[in-house]
């Protein structure tokens, strides 16, 4: 069935998550707008309420009283960061530097995603974290310090960890400075930029100086291209489709997913550039189109990482094979991605091979309906819904409640773009 009319999708996660966090932190009211609705970020938040910072919740825009940089004061239970790895992570780095003590957990799948990253460089500018298996997993125990600036190596090109340790960096003495092996995505670099906070970039190394505070400035978020990416592979494959995302944020640290589509023969246009609180963005259309496989390296993951989901199922749907490799890092998202992907698309009658750092997609096989599972992960819910629409027969997607982390209205923007009026 064609996919037909116009949508928006929510504001983006990772930008929302820094607004609130910002916003709480600067001196100042903002009024953050388009933010995602997803429960993600409404943990962020509500972790903010715990610590007393008024933060009033609109259904258009939410408003932060931000009390400046020592505003926060010690929650009295434990901060549940919900499914997110980005809620938790970043908070870490704010909580390392406060003068009390917190707990900061999560669902199950939190509970078992790695935490070390973090902790290590926390640990390092003087924070004490204790957590399950010497500080490796949540729950973590954190009791905040008067931090000192680290000149701070990732050994992974992860944003979460190079915002940690910069947002612990906000509260140090001297400066902070992040070298990652690949540029992750920057969206707390422009956000600093945006409001002030100097920081300066020499190639993979982030470097700020600590103890400044700054004001309040309104959001305006960036639709999520991880969210726009389900339409722009349902659009590609659905025959006599025309669909167009408005509003998208297209910052190059995140286009992987449209480089990539494209080279495997997507039609997709980029209309009316501009920017917003210093991201660019673009109404993107997408029309359908046959698809090829192609050959992923590690070079490409960073930019395209939380789009591997719905590029399988692309890439079962192309013609010919796919090669994903260097995307070890998969395994220790919401879900093991290349896991739980590689089960699901088998279910429906690909031919898809796991491989440690990725997997061989065969590509070209039809797919059929099948009853599958999200295992949690709501990207993995929304990936297989679209896979379910371009099978032949029925597909049910179990265990759907996931997807209100990230994108609470997915299933009725799908339905609006399956109506004959096509407005999403
Ligand atoms: C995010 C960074 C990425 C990404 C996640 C959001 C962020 O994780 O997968 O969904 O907002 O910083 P890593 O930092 O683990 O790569």
């Amino acid at each position: 069935m064609a996919l037909r009319g116009t949508l928006t999708v929510p504001g983006d996660k990772s930008i929302t998550h820094r607004a609130i966090i910002l916003g709480a932190l600067a001196d100042g009211e903002s009024v953050i707008s388009n933010y995602c609705h997803g429960q993600d970020c409404l943990h962020t938040a509500q972790a903010f309420r715990a610590m007393g910072v008024l933060i009033d919740i609109g259904p258009d825009r939410m408003r932060v009283s931000g009390k400046g940089l020592s505003s926060l004061r010690e929650p009295d239970s434990l901060v549940d960061c919900g499914n997110s790895g980005t809620g938790i992570r970043l908070l870490a780095g704010v909580l390392a530097g406060q003068d009390f003590f917190s707990v900061l957990t999560g669902d199950e799948s939190t509970r078992r995603r790695p935490m070390g990253r973090v902790v290590g460089p926390l640990r390092e500018m003087g924070a004490q974290i204790a957590g399950r298996r010497g500080g490796e997993l949540a729950p973590l125990a954190i009791t905040g310090a008067r931090l000192r600036g680290i000149a701070y190596r990732s050994p992974v090109a992860s944003a979460q960890v190079k915002s940690s340790v910069l947002l612990a960096g906000l509260f140090a003495k001297g400066t902070t400075s992040v070298t990652e092996p690949a540029l992750s995505r920057d969206h707390t670099e422009r956000l600093f930029d945006y409001l002030g906070i100097p920081l300066t970039r020499h190639g993979l190394t982030v470097s700020l100086a600590g103890q400044r505070s700054f004001a309040a400035r309104d959001i305006p978020v960036a639709g999520d291209l991880s969210a726009a990416a389900f339409f722009l592979v349902g659009a590609s494959l659905a025959p006599d489709s025309d669909v167009t995302i408005i509003g998208v944020g297209v910052n190059p640290t995140r286009t992987g997913i449209l480089e990539i589509l494209r080279d495997m023969g997507a039609r997709i246009d980029l209309v009316n550039p501009r920017v917003q609180a210093g991201e660019p963005v673009a109404d993107l259309r997408v029309r359908s189109a046959p698809l090829r496989g192609i050959t992923i390296g590690p070079d490409r993951i960073p930019q395209t990482i939380d789009e591997f989901p719905i590029l399988c199922v692309a890439a079962a749907c192309a013609q010919g094979e796919t090669v994903i490799s260097g995307a070890s890092e998969l395994r220790v998202k919401e879900s093991d991605r290349i896991a739980t992907m590689a089960a699901e698309l088998r279910r429906m009658g690909a031919e898809v091979e796991e491989r440690p750092d990725g997997m061989r997609i065969g590509g070209g096989r039809p797919l059929k309906g099948a009853v599958c599972q999200s295992h949690g992960d709501h990207r993995v819910a929304m990936s297989m819904t679209i896979a379910g629409l371009v099978a032949s027969g029925e597909t049910t997607v179990e265990d759907t409640a996931c997807v209100a982390t990230s994108f609470p209205e997915f299933d009725k923007k799908l339905r609006g773009l399956l109506t004959p009026s096509g407005q999403g």
